[in-house]
């Protein structure tokens, strides 16, 4: 098997990404955040740090772009092969209001003719001129899981690197249930290489999945992860994460991020956008969790931290 991180925007930027790795480990490639290209036609501040070769030095990672603008698709995948990236996914998946309502994410999948003369122009420029390899993160549609059979049609028609494939539609966001029957029904008419992402949050889970999915050879895992950072480890070798690994963890995520930014809200809002989900991994942490988001100083979080890692202990999984 092998196991993608998947894109958590303003999560896991390269701090992350490089903190966990090395406390970690365990992903074969990881799918930045998503680009959203302008008509300024150059990246962010943010963008440009996140994909800088010298921050994603020894793994695999393969930058996101979430634009339905192929002209603007072109140009960034051009910028990302100069820094020197051979493969660029598309976003068709995102389920924000107001990435769907500008025709992106998985608001391009209304749009199946749009999208279509999309891609024959992206694959024409950037496939079959400039050799970059593109993938594709797609939803089922906007509203019925039964969209995606036009949308598949139009995939298969392009030399794709890899469909990566979360079994839901837009409006059913992150809560309804993955669409497992239909992802059963539809998986092998992708002529790309399928990877799953949704839902995989434990061994156990991961283990239903195998059993139920035999012949899928990648995954992509997101917000386990954050529950549970060791988690990819876990499944590969059984063994669960230590509570000291996860405290050197968040030590060298504290320190970089304060490395990042100047002054503690940028670092203690990133600390407490990440506790959202690992406060899940210890026992009884609901006060803990409620002090922590109302912490306003870096030091007063750190001491219920602290509180958190001596009086709780982490959930076995
Ligand atoms: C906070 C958050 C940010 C996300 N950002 C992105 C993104 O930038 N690009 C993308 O393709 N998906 C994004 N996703 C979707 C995830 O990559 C993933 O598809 C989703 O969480 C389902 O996988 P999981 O159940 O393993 O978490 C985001 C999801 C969350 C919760």
């Amino acid at each position: 098997m092998e196991f993608y991180f998947a894109p958590l925007e303003g999560i896991t930027g390269y701090i992350f990404r490089n903190a966990w790795e090395e406390y970690f480990g365990g992903a074969d490639k990881y799918i930045t955040p998503f680009i959203s290209p302008n008509a300024k036609g150059c990246f962010t501040a943010k963008e440009k740090r996140d994909i800088l070769p010298e921050h994603n030095q020894g793994k695999k990672v393969v930058p996101q772009i979430l634009t339905s603008k192929a002209e603007f698709f072109i140009d960034t995948a051009k910028k990302l092969k100069e820094y020197g990236y051979k493969e660029v996914n598309l976003n068709l998946g995102c389920p924000s209001g107001t990435v769907v309502t500008k025709k992106k994410g998985a608001g391009f999948l209304s749009y199946p003719k749009e999208l279509e003369r999309f891609l024959e122009e992206v694959f024409e420029k950037l496939y079959q001129k400039e050799q970059i390899e593109i993938s594709i993160k797609t939803r089922l549609g906007m509203e019925q899981e039964e969209e995606f059979y036009q949308i598949l049609e139009i995939y298969n028609k392009y030399q794709l690197k890899e469909l990566i494939i979360h079994p839901r539609v837009q409006k059913d966001f992150y809560k309804e249930p993955v669409r497992s029957g239909f992802f059963k029904e539809i998986w092998k008419n992708s002529r790309a290489p399928v990877c799953y992402n949704g839902d995989i949050f434990t061994p156990e889970l991961y283990q239903a999945f195998t059993r139920e999915f035999p012949e899928i050879e990648k995954i992509m895992v997101g917000r386990g992860i954050l529950v549970n950072p060791g988690l990819l480890k876990q499944m590969k070798t059984g063994k669960p994460m230590e509570k000291e690994e996860l405290w050197q963890f968040l030590s060298r995520l504290r320190q970089d991020y304060e490395k990042e930014f100047s002054g503690e809200t940028p670092v203690l809002y990133k600390m407490k956008e990440l506790w959202f989900y690992l406060a899940h991994s210890f026992t009884d942490y609901t006060p803990y969790l409620k002090k922590i988001k109302k912490a306003g100083r870096l030091a007063e979080y750190q001491g219920i931290v602290e509180r958190l890692f001596m009086e709780q202990n982490l959930r076995e999984w």
